[in-house]
């Protein structure tokens, strides 16, 4: 079934308003944040409007419709991802997530923790927040931070793959689909070398779980990270998974209320998983949104907006790659690539290509997305992305090839 785009756009508020000059709002950097639907927007403000109360204390009928509300929205993630609610850790962001779970692993009164010697593998494809905490955490206890290399055709290296995964590798930590590139990761063999020598894998699904169907059964991971707003849901909300026995070896990493079981002057005991990784009052008007959020992509279909994706991308690859001085970074095949997809245009910095299609109302993410290493290896100072999401439309990628050649005639580099 395809979207009906003209009602999916109209659930949209912010596709009302008027841009630069006018033009109507032609968002491509979903890949940064997503817009957000009226029912996400109505269910976080219903939330402060009708139940508002700390969620898991308070003897009021407020705090009891709180806490439902903040639970079954637990249930819905858990639902989406394919996994038990007691496996389903809300934080305030992707960030977070993927932070709590390194610093869980440094903590040497973990049951499952990681020691000087000991190797973590990533790839050169991460995203800050999946490099940075790993980084911090070998940095910590002395252990050895390794990565898999990309190709020149941007896709992850697997010739040297059980040099880089070793006996000694105790964590790989993946992104499952380059916020730069658009490739989407071989998980299946990764996840096979990870096992062979007994590592945890990690799998940051920031840019593929609003995307297309996923469950953590069938990819055969440990633990998974991805944001809210990324989801179409609220900002300040996001999501950590791990196996129930995994995350019950793990010692928390965030301290306070709500996560203890008992208190002394001189110690304290943990609340059960999943709640012992949830301290103080959580985003809880942000999970209700978030699970507006998943209504929402659930009633459109994630196999529908996976293919809508597929054949914008496909649309955008045939056109972008004929325009003469423009580089797509990145797979230009539609195999393994999800709708990202970056560019570059010879003799313009990325940043004026940027402001010169902000002026057609079209916004675009320009620069290095928070991926310097990615960067540095390709040789670049950065690139101008186009990420899309479901209401986006070929009228949209049309607008983007048109004003991509605009730029080149504005800056006089025209071909
Ligand atoms: N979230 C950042 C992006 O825009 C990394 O891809």
């Amino acid at each position: 079934m395809s979207i009906d785009l003209s009602s999916c756009k109209k659930d949209f508020p912010i596709f009302e308003r008027k841009v630069r000059g006018g033009n109507s709002l032609i968002y491509l950097d979903s890949g940064a944040t997503s817009q957000k639907p009226n029912s996400v927007i109505e269910a976080e403000s219903n939330f402060y409007r009708t139940v508002n109360a700390a969620v898991h204390r308070g003897a009021h009928l407020l705090a009891e419709e709180a806490s439902e509300a903040y639970e079954s929205a637990r249930e819905k993630v858990a639902a989406f991802i394919g996994a038990r609610s007691n496996e389903v850790i809300f934080s305030k962001s992707a960030t977070e997530s993927l932070n709590i779970i390194a610093y869980s692993f440094g903590n040497p009164d973990s049951r499952i923790n990681i020691k000087a010697g000991d190797q973590i593998v990533v790839t050169e494809m991460e995203h800050h927040a999946n490099l940075i905490p790993w980084q911090q955490l070998a940095k910590r206890t002395g252990a050895e931070l390794r990565w898999l290399s990309v190709t020149a055709d941007g896709r992850i290296d697997l010739t040297n793959l059980d040099q880089v995964i070793t006996k000694k590798t105790k964590i790989v930590a993946i992104t499952h689909q380059s916020n730069v590139l658009g490739s989407i990761l071989p998980v299946e063999t990764i996840v096979k070398a990870s096992r062979a020598v007994g590592a945890l894998v990690v799998l940051d699904a920031c840019q593929s779980a609003p995307h297309f169907a996923l469950d953590v059964k069938k990819l055969d991971i440990d633990f998974l990270a991805f944001s809210g707003h990324k989801t179409l849901g609220p900002t300040g909300i996001g999501v950590l998974w791990g196996k129930f026995d995994l995350l019950e070896k793990l010692e928390p990493s965030l301290f306070g209320g709500s996560m203890v079981d008992s208190v002394t002057m001189e110690s304290a005991t943990w609340a059960a998983t999943p709640r012992k990784f949830e301290a103080g009052v959580p985003n809880m008007a942000q999970a209700v949104g978030l699970s507006a959020a998943i209504d929402y992509l659930n009633h459109i279909g994630m196999h529908n907006i996976a293919q809508h994706e597929q054949d914008l991308t496909s649309y955008l690859l045939k056109g972008i790659v004929g325009i003469s001085g423009v580089k797509v970074i990145g797979p230009v095949d539609m195999k393994d690539r999800g709708g990202v997809v970056s560019f570059t245009v010879e003799g313009v910095h990325p940043h004026d290509v940027g402001q010169v299609l902000d002026q057609y109302g079209i916004a675009v993410r320009t620069g290095h997305h928070c991926a310097w290493p990615l960067m540095r290896k390709l040789n670049l100072v950065g690139t101008t992305r186009a990420s899309l999401y479901l209401y986006n439309s070929k009228s949209d990628v049309d607008s983007l090839l048109e004003s991509i050649e605009k730029v080149k005639s504005y800056f006089k580099v025209s071909k």
